[in-house]
């Protein structure tokens, strides 16, 4: 199982298994406490927006620039850690991934 480590807008943590091969917000989307991801993964609306745990930034693909221009216009905006998560695959190495929900805007 490659599990996925979620922490909700009331900080509370979560650990789930995620779907393997699909983008994360594949998975934060199907839960009461995930994202809404309202445009379905074209990296057009920001509500997918998490914030990767620090300690698993340096092993994701890089922003690329839609994803960054789109984040950049949040409030919420982490330039450490900011990621639309339908832009990063999830794979069986990512096991034990945490992601906060980043707040609605
Ligand atoms: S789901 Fe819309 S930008 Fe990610």
């Amino acid at each position: 199982m490659a599990e996925l480590v979620i922490v909700d807008r009331d900080g509370k943590e979560h650990r789930v298994e995620g779907r393997v091969g699909v983008s994360v917000m594949e998975t934060l989307r199907e839960l009461d406490y995930g994202v809404a991801a309202i445009c379905g993964g074209m990296c057009s609306c920001a509500t997918c927006h998490v914030w990767v745990d620090e300690s698993w930034t340096g092993r994701l693909q890089p922003r690329q620039g839609d994803e960054e221009e789109l984040l950049r216009e949040l409030g919420s905006f982490r330039p450490a850690s900011s990621r639309l998560s339908c832009q990063v695959p999830f794979t069986a190495e990512l096991s034990g991934l945490k992601v906060s929900i980043a707040p609605d805007e």
